[in-house]
């Protein structure tokens, strides 16, 4: 969709901020453009809406090389947001928001319309149409550069550190409602941080660029935590890589083994014949009750005497993650993982060891590039 051609770019001080990239960003996909601070990423991303133009290569987009269109028809089809949005001060928010559409000669209604449709697709209620930037939180005023960039529906967005001006929580609210609107809109995103916790929550595809502008490594978020190219890539994706991949693995795959399971109606002498430390006693749904230190149960009776230890949490076999079922293991009093099924009857039991051993990469490349969804323990990757 966007393509990159052995492209650099050389300012006249001689300064080299991109150095010989070459690159494919797909589309409906959201692309990141990470690195060290002086990298060369927002001249990257300036070079796809013609602010910046290359000193050699080519970039095109939808094959067609970009400096054969005229620049004010290329930016009509790139919506731009930038770090502290950039709103007009003097424009209230809805005519920031209409501001394409109003250069476009909708005419007033129209992209007035247009404009209070975006604003709810960002999440803002309707009364903050009439307020002014400075009437805004950060995040709020993030929201609303979002939406004017969306003005035109531009099949492109370039995003250049969107969210890195607002504190940790509202730029993960940020993250989490983008991710949303992405899945909704499916545009062709390229989005520079120089956050890698951020590029791995949000992007399908990461590129890593190093000092000098070069590119050190694009794949996908998964594989460049299993598999990154070289020390300078391992450094800075960061030491718990190990752990976050786990986030990109489905845990329906992972090795599971009956266990010490009994419903709670079992003798407590069944319990004992299991010879194991720690019992998982279930209802007759084979839901989950607790977990019961064998070595405390009474002389006689059934599990429902016993006393129960709570859980920690479950992992669902359809929807979570490897990450979410090591978590469940570590919760654990028994120190076992316990896999469910959707209707929350257990499945079966892991250790630690078991899980971290059966989400092992075989094949880094084979490995799937997609988050999994709804992952129990938040879905931070
Ligand atoms: N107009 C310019 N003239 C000369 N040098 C420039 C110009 N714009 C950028 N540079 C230099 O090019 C290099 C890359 O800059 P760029 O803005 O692309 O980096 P960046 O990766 O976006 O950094 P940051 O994370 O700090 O925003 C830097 O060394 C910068 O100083
Ligand atoms: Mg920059």
């Amino acid at each position: 969709m966007i393509r990159f051609d052995a492209v650099s770019k050389k300012y006249p001080n001689g300064t080299t901020a991109v150095d010989g990239v070459t690159v494919e960003l797909a589309e409906g996909a959201i692309t990141i453009l990470v690195g060290p601070s002086g990298c060369g990423k927002t001249t990257t991303l300036r070079m796809i809406n013609r602010m910046v133009e290359p000193t050699a290569g080519t970039v095109s987009l939808r094959g067609r090389d970009i400096r054969e269109v005229d620049a004010p028809e290329l930016r009509r089809g790139i919506g731009y947001v930038i770090q502290h949005a950039g709103l007009f001060p003097h424009r209230t928010v809805l005519d920031n928001i209409a501001t394409v559409p109003l250069l476009l000669g909708w005419g007033k209604k129209k992209a007035r319309a247009r404009a209070a449709e975006l604003l709810e697709l960002v999440g803002l209620p309707a009364e903050m149409a009439k307020r002014y930037p400075n009437q805004l939180s950060g995040g709020q005023q993030q929201r609303v550069g979002v939406a004017r960039a969306l003005g035109a529906d531009p099949p492109v967005l370039l995003m250049d550190e969107p969210f890195s001006a607002v504190d940790p929580i509202v730029r993960a609210e940020l993250q989490t409602e983008f991710a949303r609107l992405q899945k909704e809109l499916h545009k062709t995103i390229v989005f520079v941080t120089h956050d890698i916790d951020e590029a791995i929550r949000l992007g399908d595809r990461i590129a890593v660029f190093r000092e000098g502008g070069r590119l050190a490594q694009f794949d996908t978020p998964e594989r460049l935590l299993a598999d990154p190219a070289d020390d300078f890539v391992a450094g800075f994706v960061g030491q718990d890589r190990g752990i976050r991949r786990l986030s990109f693995v489905q845990a329906g795959g992972l090795p599971l083994r009956e266990g010490p399971v009994l419903p709670v109606t079992s003798p407590v002498t069944e319990a004992r014949a299991l010879d194991e430390p720690w019992v998982l006693v279930v209802d007759d749904a084979r839901r989950p009750l607790g977990w019961t230190p064998v070595a405390d149960l009474p002389g006689s009776g059934t599990l429902a005497d016993a006393a129960l230890v709570p859980l920690g949490h479950t992992f669902n076999l359809v929807g979570d993650s490897a990450r979410a079922a090591l978590d469940s293991a570590l919760l654990s009093p028994a120190r076992l993982a316990v896999g469910v099924d959707a209707d929350g009857a257990v499945v079966g039991v892991a250790d630690a060891y078991e899980l971290t051993a059966g989400a092992a990469p075989a094949n880094p490349t084979d490995a799937a590039g997609s988050p999994v969804a709804a992952d129990s323990t938040g879905g931070d990757r």
